[in-house]
């Protein structure tokens, strides 16, 4: 995407998926880069004082927000080609920063821990992000706090400022597994004096990704994937280059999507470890996985058995595939509960999947799912970025057709979708409906 980064995105709020379900998927998919690292890897760029050339980075709207946002930073941003950009933070500035943008995604937090890193000082908004309850950042400022800088969060801004104008190094405990404070901590520990520990660190593949990309521009961080993550204090990050990983969770969407639709997809370019906990849950309703070097083969069954499945962090099952999951229970025999073990309330897909049939309870963090009830076409909504998916699996799966609307979350997270689904088999399409009866589109500016 050559040219002004800045973009107007004004997508018509009646884009919508139309989907004709009762198609089984088949075929083959391309896993690309992992959203949750390149969210992280690209704010991190800030901390190098170089030209960081970055490939796989998956081409959806988070992370053009994010290289939009670098940009107007007055960070250099070229395109080499679709997935892969080179980043100069050589020359950036904070004046008139695009706070709008900032405000409108959860990843902007880790511009926190960058700027503080590199400058000595940050000020961005408190993210934004999908809303399932309260997503409090108090271990991000806890972190920044513990290395010196003073913190405060005031009229939606937060701002802060290492004392001595520099971090340094100090021992963090975080009172829950946190991915984005794990994270945050770890980038701006990077510049800091001194070493630092973060204890009861995320262990997600992403963190190591991150991990991997600093210490490849001279960053020097140890154990990260363990609970236990020791970070030495560099005076500057070189430039360098890295690869993104592939996405853990849009893998485990096409394998999801597989399943329910009773098809075979064999899912290219993953790290099949980093699915085990997916690969073996969906082992459990009968589903066959077949594990490669790169890829796994995913083959429906004829009939789906019920199972009960607890979110939790890496290694345990990710809470990013548990509404995907809730879809594919409907489908099977029995009686099956989700407990959300992360959030406090991530289930509003539910009422979504009620309108197409599905017989679900929910109370507080469990879901009681009655399977076998078999779904029908509805409209319904996309409530955030993997409810969105949860309904396009569903109507692939319904009798009938199913228009979804609000598809910008899925579009924030998912490269390709509607292609990667249509090569699959899919009847899939995205559908602008005629203006409101009013005559006036209902415009909605994403950035
Ligand atoms: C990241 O969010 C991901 N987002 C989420 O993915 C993912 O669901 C989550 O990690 C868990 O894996 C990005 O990476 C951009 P957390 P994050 O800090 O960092 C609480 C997707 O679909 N908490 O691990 O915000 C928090 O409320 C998105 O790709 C605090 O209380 O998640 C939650 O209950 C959705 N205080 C729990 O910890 C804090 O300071 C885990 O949150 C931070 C978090």
């Amino acid at each position: 995407m050559p040219g002004p980064l800045r973009v107007q995105w004004k997508v018509y709020v009646l884009e919508k998926y139309v989907i004709k379900g009762g198609i089984e998927l088949h075929g083959e998919v391309e896993i690309s880069g992992a959203k949750n690292a390149a969210v992280a890897i690209i704010p991190a760029a800030l901390l190098v004082d170089g030209v960081c050339r970055i490939e796989n980075i998956p081409q959806i709207s988070d992370t053009d927000m994010l290289l939009t946002i670098l940009s107007e930073l007055g960070a250099k941003v070229s395109f080499i080609n679709l997935s892969t950009i080179e980043i100069d933070c050589t020359k950036v500035h904070f004046q008139d920063a695009p706070y709008e943008l900032m405000r409108k995604i959860r990843a902007s937090y880790y511009l926190i821990g960058s700027m503080l890193g590199r400058f000595g000082s940050a000020r961005t908004t408190m993210p934004g992000g999908c809303n399932f309850g309260v997503r409090p950042i108090d271990m991000h400022i806890k972190g920044m706090t513990a290395m010196g800088a003073e913190v405060n969060v005031k009229n939606g801004f937060v701002n802060a400022a290492a004392a001595d104008g520099r971090l340094h190094g100090a021992r963090i405990y975080l009172d829950k597994v946190s991915v984005g404070a794990t994270m945050n901590i770890m980038m701006a520990a990077t510049l800091a004096q001194g070493r630092t520990i973060i204890e009861n660190a995320a262990r997600e593949p992403h963190i190591v990704d991150l991990a991997n990309f600093l210490n490849s521009m001279g960053a020097d961080v140890r154990g990260a994937g363990t609970d236990t993550i020791k970070i030495n204090g560099v005076d500057k990050l070189h430039g360098g280059s890295y690869t993104i990983i592939p996405d853990q969770i849009e893998a485990g969407t096409y394998m999801v999507a597989a399943a329910a639709t009773g098809g075979e997809v064999l899912v290219k370019n993953v790290i099949p470890k980093h699915l085990e906990c997916i690969s073996a849950k969906l082992r459990e309703t009968g589903t066959i996985v077949q594990e490669y070097e790169d890829a796994v083969l995913v083959k429906g069954a004829s009939t789906l058995r019920r199972v009960n499945i607890k979110t939790l962090p890496y290694p345990g099952f990710p809470t990013d595939m548990q509404p995907q999951m809730g879809t594919l229970l409907c489908l099977a025999s029995g009686t099956s509960v989700i407990t959300e073990g992360i959030y406090d309330n991530r289930f509003k897909y539910v009422n979504e999947l009620r309108k197409m049939g599905a017989e679900i309870q929910v109370d507080g963090r469990i879901a009681i799912i009655e399977g076998g009830t078999g779904l029908t076409g509805a409209p319904v909504q996309a409530c955030d970025l993997r409810a969105g998916a949860a309904m396009v699996i569903a109507g692939m799966c319904a009798s009938g057709t199913t228009v979804i609307e609000d598809i910008h979350y899925i579009e924030r997270g998912y490269e390709n979708f509607v292609g990667k689904l249509k090569n699959l088999g899919a009847d899939i399409t995205i559908v602008n409906f005629p203006d409101e009866p009013d005559g006036n589109d209902k415009i909605l500016t994403l950035f």
